[in-house]
C-alpha cells in the first residue's frame, strides 16, 4: 500500500501503528476480528463528517441562496446510522418504508425527508403524506395522479418534487446511469412529458410543487453534464411559466476506488453547479431556490472499510493466484453488477515479500463472486486478514443471504478507540423461513 493510496482511499482517521497493524481511528483491526469475527465492515466517523463539511463549507464559499445537504441513504442505511447521520444536521433521502421509518426513528424531523422512487407504493405515498414529509419526489404521470388522489382524500395538501430526466448521457457504468433520453427514472424533457407535468402541478390544489429534482447517475467526476442538465431544468420552468422555489441536482459525485483513479474534487462540483443556477437566476430576474445537494457515496464510500479472513488459495491454469476470503457477492455485489475495482491491503503491513498479482474471490457458489478482478498483494497465509477500502457505499445496502449467508457485522468507529456497533452479524436461525 502506497502512502498516496492511504491518504486517498483509506478513511481519515487510518494509520499503521507500532505492531504494524491497521489502526482506524485507535482501533487495531486485528483487534476488532478478534473480538467481533470476520468478515466485518467498520465506519470512521471522522471521514463521514469531514466529508459532509468540505460538501456543506463549499456551499457556503460558491452559493448565496440558501442550500443544505441530503445524504442519499441508500448508500447505507441502519437504524443506528441514521441516528449517527441525525446528528450531522443533513436532510434524509429515502426510497422505501423502511428507509423512511428509521429516519423518523432516528429523530429526523419529516421537513428534512424526501422520498425518491419510481414505483411507491399506495401505503409508500399515504404515510409520506400523513408525515407531511418535506417532498415526495414524483417520478410519472401514474404517480402524481395517486399522489394527487391520496391527498384529496385526506383533505391535505402533499408537497411535492417532480423529478425531471434531461435526456442526457453521463460518463458512468450504464447501470448507474439514469438521466438518459432512455432510462426508467423521471418526467423526461425531450418528449413533453416534464412540461406536463410541471403544468398539472401546478395547477392541482392537493399538490403543492415546491421544487425540481433531477438525478444523472453516480460516481461522475465531471461537473459539465450537471451544468446542461441544470440550464435544462430552468429553461423547462420558465417555459412553464413555473419558478422553482427549490432545485435538487441530485447527487452521484464519485470518489476513486484504486489508485488510477481520479481525485474526489467535491468544490469543483459544488462550484460549478451554484454558478450555473446563479446565471440562470440572474438571467431569467428569479430569486435564487434552495439548492438541495444529495449526496451518497461521496459521504460515505471512503469511510467504510470491509475485513475479510483468508482462506485457501491456488493457481488458476493462467498462472494467476486466486485468493479466496470469508466473504463476497452477498455482502458486496459491486464487482458482480458493474465490474467495480477494488484493492486491497493486509491488515498486518509487516510482511513484506514480492507482491504478485491476484485475484481475491468471495466464498459463494457463482463464478461472479469475484471481489477483485487483480490486485497486487504479497505471499498471504490461512487465517490472515485483508481488508478492502472504499466500502461504505452500495455494498452493505445491497447485500444478500446468497447461499443463506448471514450480512456481516458493522461497527462504528470514533476516536481513541471508541466502538459502536452499528448492526449486529445477521442470525438466520431466528428468520422465519428456519422454522
Ligand atoms: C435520486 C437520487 N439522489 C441521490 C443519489 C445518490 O447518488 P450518489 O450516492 O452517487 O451520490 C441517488 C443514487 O442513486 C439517487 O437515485
Amino acid at each position: 500500500m502506497t502512502d498516496s493510496d492511504l491518504k486517498r482511499l483509506y478513511p481519515i482517521s487510518a494509520t499503521i501503528n507500532s505492531k504494524n497493524h491497521f489502526t482506524i481511528a485507535g482501533s487495531d483491526l486485528s483487534d476488532l476480528a478478534e473480538s467481533y469475527r470476520t468478515p466485518f465492515y467498520i465506519y470512521d466517523r471522522d471521514t463521514i463528517h469531514e466529508n459532509i463539511h468540505r460538501i456543506r463549507s463549499a456551499m457556503a464559499d460558491f452559493y448565496s441562496g440558501p442550500g443544505t445537504i441530503a445524504y442519499a441513504s441508500k448508500a447505507y442505511l441502519s437504524r443506528k446510522f441514521a441516528s449517527k447521520i441525525a446528528t450531522e444536521e443533513v436532510d434524509l433521502d429515502v426510497v422505501s418504508l423502511t428507509e423512511l421509518r428509521f429516519a423518523l426513528a432516528a429523530g429526523f424531523s419529516p421537513d428534512r425527508i424526501h422520498f425518491h422512487g419510481n414505483n411507491k407504493s399506495i401505503e409508500e405515498i399515504e404515510i409520506a403524506v400523513d408525515q407531511n414529509i418535506h417532498a415526495i419526489v414524483v417520478d410519472n404521470m401514474d404517480e402524481l395522479l395517486l399522489t394527487e388522489r391520496i391527498a384529496n382524500s385526506k383533505k391535505k395538501v402533499a408537497q411535492i418534487w417532480l423529478r425531471i430526466t434531461p435526456d442526457i448521457r453521463v460518463a458512468t457504468h450504464p447501470h448507474i446511469e439514469t438521466s438518459a433520453a432512455t432510462s426508467k427514472f423521471g418526467f423526461h424533457i425531450i418528449n413533453g412529458d416534464a412540461a406536463n407535468a410541471i403544468e398539472y402541478a401546478v395547477n392541482s390544489s392537493a399538490l403543492c410543487l415546491t421544487g425540481l429534482h433531477c438525478h444523472l447517475g453516480s460516481q461522475l467526476f465531471d461537473p459539465l453534464p450537471y451544468q446542461i442538465a441544470i440550464e435544462k431544468m430552468f429553461d423547462l420552468a420558465i417555459n412553464c411559466n413555473y419558478t422553482p422555489l427549490e432545485l435538487s441536482p441530485g447527487g452521484g459525485w464519485g470518489v476513486p476506488y484504486v489508485e488510477d483513479d481520479p481525485d474526489s474534487n467535491p468544490e469543483q462540483w459544488v462550484k460549478a453547479i451554484s454558478e450555473t443556477i446563479t446565471k440562470k437566476c440572474n438571467r431569467y430576474q428569479i430569486r435564487l431556490p434552495k439548492l438541495i445537494l444529495e449526496s451518497g457515496r461521496f459521504i460515505v464510500a471512503r469511510s467504510g472499510v470491509a475485513i475479510y479472513q483468508i482462506g485457501t488459495q491456488k493457481k488458476s491454469v493462467n498462472g494467476e493466484k486466486i485468493i479466496a476470503v470469508d466473504g463476497g457477492m452477498s455482502d458486496n455485489p459491486r464487482n458482480a453488477l458493474y465490474q467495480a475495482k477494488y484493492t486491497a491491503t493486509p491488515v498486518d503491513q509487516s510482511v513484506h515479500s514480492r507482491k504478485n498479482p491476484c485475484k481475491v474471490v468471495g466464498k459463494y457458489c457463482e463464478s461472479g463472486d469475484v471481489l477483485i478482478d487483480n490486485v497486487m498483494l504479497p505471499d498471504l497465509n490461512y487465517g490472515d486478514l485483508l481488508m478492502i477500502p472504499v466500502a461504505g457505499a452500495y455494498q452493505l445496502s445491497m447485500a444478500s443471504n446468497y447461499n443463506l449467508a448471514p450480512r456481516p457485522v458493522v461497527l462504528w468507529l470514533e476516536p481513541e478507540g471508541k466502538v459502536e456497533v452499528l448492526q449486529e452479524r445477521e442470525n438466520l436461525e431466528q428468520n422465519s423461513w428456519w422454522d
